[in-house]
């Protein structure tokens, strides 16, 4: 998983230390060394000009780094408050939502993910289920496959909830995330992980969503920036909050996986996109429709989002935003157009190329 790292004041002494010069970076000097170090007094200041200046230098520092430790003495001695609020007055009705909140989640942390009614998806639920740390939503196309996997899998419903989310209709995105929020009632989403996909090198036509969009780029791409829009705030209220998508290496034309196997990931000037990208435009470049290409240039979309959002709100809304590459594993469905002894051996073609 990719990101930068978040900003801590406790590093922020050892940043001081490291600019300062290296004759500065002595232990500061006890109220004994100074009566020690005779230069130091103003009242042993000599007529000499010279020694006069150095004495006014020496004592600006020691007034300076005396500062700069008062300053991180004080900053450490309020740092307890910078988490402080106001207290809440509280009416019935809220503390009745935060009573039952608990109840739901307990101190688990709130995990949604698209898509985990197969493959990688259906995988990490099961994980984050056995860690026992994770209350998960599962939002899924279709409830009565994911409601099988779950029993075949073993999943301990008492933290896994199951919600209706067709990423082919902005519309269907709405309605979820309006039942989501009803869900969680006063608990914030801890990770929101945008793992659902499709892939259909094979299709030599577009095949158009609910809305009018080529269907690759709308489930892979729009329909996670929609949610992901409409989840944003509620967020910020969680202590570590991380939104993770599932991108690809075919998306990235410099590594061997991306560039090297046409077609290649390429949004040109975002044609497509400009012209409304809707029936008949297929492509975001305004290109001719190609499956592969539609795949990869989503997963393109997916992965710059996710360093345009994390520049964008990390410092404001404390958000970390990744993506990550999950590895060639073509025994998933998402391969299910490719022949058998591609899904075979191109995993581990891929392991020794692309790691
Ligand atoms: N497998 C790999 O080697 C590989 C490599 C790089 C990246 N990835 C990425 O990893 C993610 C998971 O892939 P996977 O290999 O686990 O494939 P998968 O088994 O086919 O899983 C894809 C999931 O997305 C769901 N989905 C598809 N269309 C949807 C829609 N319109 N609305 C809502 N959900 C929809 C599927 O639902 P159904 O169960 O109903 O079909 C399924 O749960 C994808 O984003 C993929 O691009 C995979």
């Amino acid at each position: 998983m990719f990101g930068p790292a978040r900003y801590d004041p406790d590093h922020r002494q050892d940043k001081i230390d490291s600019y300062r010069p290296i004759e500065e970076k002595d232990p500061m000097p006890t109220s004994h060394n100074f009566r020690a170090d005779q230069n130091c007094l103003p009242f042993h200041s000599t007529t000499n000009r010279g020694s006069q200046l150095s004495i006014t230098m020496r004592m600006s520092r020691i007034i300076l780094i005396a500062a700069t430790a008062s300053i991180g003495a004080v900053s450490d001695a309020f740092k307890f408050m910078s988490n402080w609020q106001p207290p809440k007055i509280l009416t019935d009705q809220q503390k009745l939502k935060i009573a039952k909140t608990q109840e739901r989640f307990g101190d688990k942390k709130l995990v949604v993910i698209t898509g985990c009614s197969s493959g990688l998806g259906r995988e990490t639920v099961k994980n984050l289920l056995a860690s026992d740390e994770y209350h998960v939503v599962g939002a899924v196309r279709d409830i009565d496959k994911m409601e099988a996997v779950a029993e075949i899998d073993g999943f301990n419903m008492d933290n896994f909830h199951i919600m209706e989310c067709e990423l082919n209709s902005f519309e269907s995105v709405h309605r979820f995330c309006d039942e989501l929020k009803e869900y969680q009632m006063a608990k914030p989403i801890d990770r929101l992980i945008c793992n659902a996909g499709v892939y259909q090198p094979s299709l030599d036509y577009a095949k158009w969503s609910v809305d009018g969009h080529e269907q690759t780029m709308q489930i892979n791409f729009l329909s996670h920036f929609l949610m992901i829009s409409e989840v944003i705030e509620g967020m910020k209220e969680a202590p570590e909050p991380r939104v993770i998508m599932v991108g690809s290496v075919t998306g990235n034309d410099n590594t061997v996986g991306g560039g090297g196997v046409y077609p290649i990931a390429d949004l040109k000037q975002l044609d497509g996109f400009k012209a409304g990208f809707s029936n008949p435009v297929a492509m975001a470049d305004g290109y001719g429709f190609i499956g592969a290409k539609a795949y990869k240039d989503s997963k393109l979309c997916l992965m710059m989002m996710s360093n345009f959002l994390h520049s964008k709100f990390n410092r404001s809304h404390g958000i970390t935003f990744s993506s990550i590459y999950p590895g060639c594993i073509a025994e998933t469905p998402l391969f299910r157009e490719k022949r058998a002894w591609f899904r075979k051996y191109f995993p581990v073609f891929m392991k020794y190329i692309t790691g």
